[in-house]
């Protein structure tokens, strides 16, 4: 069996490949500031003689860093410590990578685009990222590419899903806006950004596919439809039994966030498709495996 290292199994998006990937790989987690409940060893990506020395005692094959510091808006006024984690922890991780000879996948976003297009974005569109965080992400991707190792890069969006304890800092929209609904609490919720919401498990099954199939690049790996935060939310709604009336619709403008967004982020999913033999999730189909496996 390969060996998997998971770097941020504490995280959203780790927590489900470490469940998802056990019986496909003997799998070794990470965290950082939150231990999770399942074993899991420290590791710091800002720290590269932390991360050598997990590297050379697990030997993994592969490393999934799903590790970033989270939320656009602390990026945009946080630059420094932005820029320290996700680009020079994602440098030491990828040479790593590099030095013990282990194919490295590194989880990008939607943000790396800057929204303007009307169609959707394949991967040839040119990156221009119009928040901090996105530029962070983008640079963090081109020190992966100068360093000429073997790689995968996935391009991901509003990640949400199931996950345990206390453990993720800042709650994935619908799980917020779940816990908001079932407590009978008004939300605003804004009209005028656009992406494809993504279930971590279906990101996962795409990921263990591009591995198995030996494949590199970049790819963008999102939900199926592209859809505004707005009518994202009543879907939930509808598919979770929830009260829609709580649900207000707001504009961006009104919210008076640190970080620019996107108006509208909707990307093509057809090379991962084709590079994998699986098909992106509707949203529906999403939120009910989702609402299932709660
Ligand atoms: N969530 C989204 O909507 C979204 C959208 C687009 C792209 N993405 C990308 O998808 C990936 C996974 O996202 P997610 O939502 O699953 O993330 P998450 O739940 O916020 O988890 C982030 C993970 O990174 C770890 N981490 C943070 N700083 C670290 C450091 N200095 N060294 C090592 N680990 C560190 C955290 O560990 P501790 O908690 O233990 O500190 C945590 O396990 C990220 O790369 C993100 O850029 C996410």
């Amino acid at each position: 069996m390969e060996k998997l290292l998971v770097i941020g199994s504490s995280g959203l998006l780790g927590q489900r490949l470490t469940d998802l990937g056990k019986d496909k790989y003997e799998i070794l987690g990470t965290h950082n500031k939150h231990s999770p409940e399942k074993e899991s060893v420290h590791l710091d990506v800002t720290n590269k003689e932390n991360v050598i020395s997990v590297v050379q005692r697990f030997k993994p094959d592969v490393i999934i860093d799903t590790h970033h510091l989270p939320n656009a808006d602390y990026c945009e006024t946080h630059q420094r410590d932005a820029w320290r984690i996700n680009v020079e922890g994602t440098k030491n991780v990828a040479e790593v990578a590099g030095m013990y000879s282990c194919k490295y996948v590194f989880i990008s976003t939607d943000n790396v685009y800057d929204g303007e297009k009307i169609k959707q974005y394949t991967e040839k569109d040119k990156a221009h990222p119009i928040n901090y965080y996105g530029k962070t992400k983008l640079m963090a991707e081109r020190v992966i590419e100068t360093l000429n190792n073997d790689f995968i890069i996935a391009r991901t969006a509003v990640l949400f899903g199931p996950h345990k304890g206390s453990i993720v800092a800042k709650l994935p929209f619908p799980n917020w806006l779940i816990q908001e609904l079932r407590h009978n609490k008004e939300v605003r919720v804004v009209r005028d950004q656009y992406n494809n919401p993504t279930y971590a498990d279906s990101l996962s099954e795409f990921l263990f596919a591009l591995l198995k199939k030996s494949r590199s690049g970049t790819f963008n790996v999102v939900g199926k439809e592209n859809l505004n935060r707005y009518d994202f939310s009543i879907k939930i709604a509808d598919i979770f039994g929830l009260n829609k009336k709580l649900i207000r619709q707001i504009n961006s403008a009104e919210l008076n966030q640190p970080a620019k967004r996107p108006k509208k982020l909707a990307l093509d999913i057809s090379k991962a498709e084709r590079a994998t033999g699986l098909v992106g999730l509707s949203i529906e189909d999403s939120l009910k495996k989702f609402k299932a496996s709660l």
